[in-house]
């Protein structure tokens, strides 16, 4: 996983190691176990890693003013080897002639390191990354260029790379296969700035460019000069792009998962404006490129994505399949594409990803598009690789998610699938009064979010009374399935408290055993529907002795008699759009129990808001 950041002065009086510092901060998301940064200074590699936190790196960058013109830096998320300051990015070769910084992960890193190793190279970190390193400098015979080019065919897996050497002091080289890396050259200062994502480039007005799959590049101040493989020179079109400065505060909140939370109402309404056509009672799409003729014409949805986007696909193929009557299949991404999968005619691939840069996500998108199905892909950051990817992005218009548990993304990729499914109803039998009155479902959403957050003391209160259990089952049925699925994973990611989402009437089959007064239940009940059914399944916990917190509907008071505590939710209207305002009950609920724990909130341990790594 991890991020990457470089910076070469030209114009500006910018030093490159505050501006790389900076860069780090804004990819932060793709990790935060440790940070590390070098450049060259009087003919050598100068460096600093940093367990932990960018601020940490911050903080050891300007105790010892340094001043380059010229650095690549890195924010990692482990995978190969501990958290530890060796094996902190950037990696050098021997001779700490080069230093460089990977995204990604060598597969054969191991094979590498036995042959290097016979070779008498020495290795003093557990990554993968270090192979890389020492690999190139192998291949250096005075030209780096060539080094790096005779290294890539030998690098299986993904990788975002860049690397400097002490004696091209001018210069970083740079290389991708699977993993963005995109290179900009800011209008004013002629500056130049590397980074695994242009969003990371904000407050500047850049030319920029990706490089695609077994490319490099060689970057200086005066040039930028592109290679494939074979060593043949490549012309690139630049994208022009303007990034405003955003400050983003957490405007009050004591964190940014809060303030996320709290701006539900805003944030779906933001994925609905615009979108909502009353007078043919469907939905429109200014993104949507595909005809109502192919919709028309799909006799298949297949669903790709990976956690919380996951849990949003499995609610929305209820939708699919009760609205459109199209048979659904939701799969998590890093299992479909491994299995072979059958992708019929007429096939209709949503790819859903907040970030639009999880690795498995985009992964399985390029398995599912050999079949020549359209894909249209769901996500919130814009220019995204997923959004590159598919034939039609439709943008959640979230705004930016900054804490790692997803919560306003996850509600409105709810709220976009549902337009998506109306407007697939409406291409095929769904009337227009039936399509105007899912309309006026989905116009309600807000005034039923604003109800259950204004709920927030009492999901306070019974934190407190349940943040001592160590186990705890979610329970629901139909659409409260999946919706506990998701209360329980941010549960179980922001308090570090083993959470089950499970089908209640599943329970008897085998996890009833695990109930006892020290294994806490909360029961979803949003689904009106099956109602009685859940009651049921409530009673055989209750018999066994096991707590029992409940989510209900108002009025539904039967609920009173059965279980140990209860919070009312706004008053029942359709079950399909139930998920909404319950994920939002398990989202306040996760969040005041994670509170009293004093876990680091936002930023919760071992994880990272985009997953760039299979
Ligand atoms: O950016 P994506 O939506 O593709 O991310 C998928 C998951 O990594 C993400 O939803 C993750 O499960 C969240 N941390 C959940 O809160």
């Amino acid at each position: 996983m991890c991020g990457i950041y470089g910076h070469i002065k030209k114009g500006s009086k910018t030093n490159s190691a505050i501006a790389c510092i900076d860069g780090l901060k804004r990819l932060e998301y793709r990790g935060y176990d440790s940070a590390g940064i070098a450049g060259i200074h009087q003919g050598k590699i100068v460096s600093y890693k940093t367990v932990g936190k960018v601020r940490t790196l911050d903080r050891v960058v300007q105790d010892n003013n340094l001043d380059l013109k010229m650095a690549i830096a890195h924010t990692r998320w482990a995978t190969h080897g501990s958290i530890t300051e060796l094996n902190a990015h950037p990696h050098f070769d021997e001779e700490k002639a080069l230093a460089l910084v990977h995204n990604g992960i060598i597969e054969n890193y191991q094979k590498i390191k036995k042959t290097l190793t016979s070779a008498g190279i020495k290795f003093i970190s557990e990554t993968d990354t270090e192979v890389i390193s020492h690999l190139i400098s192998f291949h250096y015979n005075g030209d780096i260029a060539k080094a790096v080019e005779k290294t890539l065919p030998e690098l299986e897996g993904s990788f975002a790379i860049a690397l400097i050497h002490k004696d091209h002091p001018d210069r970083i080289l740079v290389a991708t296969r699977g993993c963005p890396l995109a290179i900009g050259v800011c209008h004013d200062s002629k500056d130049i700035y590397i980074s695994s994502d242009s969003n990371a480039f904000t407050g500047r007005s850049l030319d920029v460019f990706y490089l695609h799959d077994d490319e490099y590049a060689v970057v200086t101040e005066a040039t930028i000069e592109v290679y494939n493989m074979a060593g043949i020179k490549l012309t690139k079109s630049l994208e022009v792009l303007n990034l405003e400065e955003k400050f983003i505060s957490k405007d009050g909140y004591e964190h940014f998962l809060l303030k996320e939370i709290h701006e539900q109402p805003l944030s779906v309404e933001r994925a609905l404006h615009g979108r909502l056509d009353f007078k043919n009672g469907t939905a429109n799409f200014e993104e949507l490129s595909l005809s109502d003729d192919l919709l028309k014409k799909t006799t298949r949805i297949l669903i790709l994505a990976c956690g919380s986007s996951y849990h949003a696909g499995c609610i929305a193929k209820q939708i699919f399949e009760s609205l459109a009557k199209i048979p659904t299949e939701v799969e998590i991404a890093s299992e479909f594409r491994y299995r072979n999968p059958i992708i019929l005619e007429n096939t209709l691939v949503i790819a859903i990803s907040q970030s639009g840069e999880t690795a498995d996500t985009l992964a399985a998108v390029k398995e599912a598009k050999r079949s020549n199905s359209p894909v249209i892909a769901l996500c919130n950051v814009k220019r995204s690789s997923l959004s590159r990817l598919a034939k039609s992005t439709l943008w959640l218009n979230a705004g930016p998610e900054i804490s790692v548990c997803s919560t306003k993304a996850f509600t409105s990729q709810l709220s976009l699938l549902m337009l998506l499914a109306l407007k697939i109803a409406r291409t095929k039998d769904l009337d227009l009064a039936g399509g105007k009155a899912f309309l006026s479902h989905i116009e309600n959403l807000g005034k039923q979010i604003s109800a259950v957050i204004s709920k927030a003391p009492e999901f306070k209160l019974l934190a407190s009374k349940y943040a001592s259990f160590k186990q705890f089952f979610f329970i629901g049925r139909n659409y409260m399935y999946p919706t506990c699925l998701e209360a329980a994973l941010k549960l179980k990611e922001i308090s570090y408290i083993n959470a089950s989402g499970y089908p209640a009437g599943e329970m008897k089959h085998g996890p009833i055993a695990l109930i006892s007064k020290d294994l806490a239940t909360v029961a979803f009940c949003g689904n009106v529907h099956t109602f009685d059914k859940l009651l049921s399944n409530l009673m055989e916990i209750k018999s066994r002795g096991g707590p029992i917190l409940a989510f209900a509907p108002e009025g539904y008071n039967e609920i009173l008699g059965i279980t140990d505590d209860v919070i009312f939710l706004p008053k029942q209207i359709s079950d399909p759009f139930a998920p909404i305002p319950y994920s939002i009950a398990g989202q306040l609920f996760a969040y005041y129990i994670a509170i009293l724990l004093g876990t680091d909130i936002d930023q919760p341990r071992n994880l990272a808001k985009s997953v760039t790594v299979e």
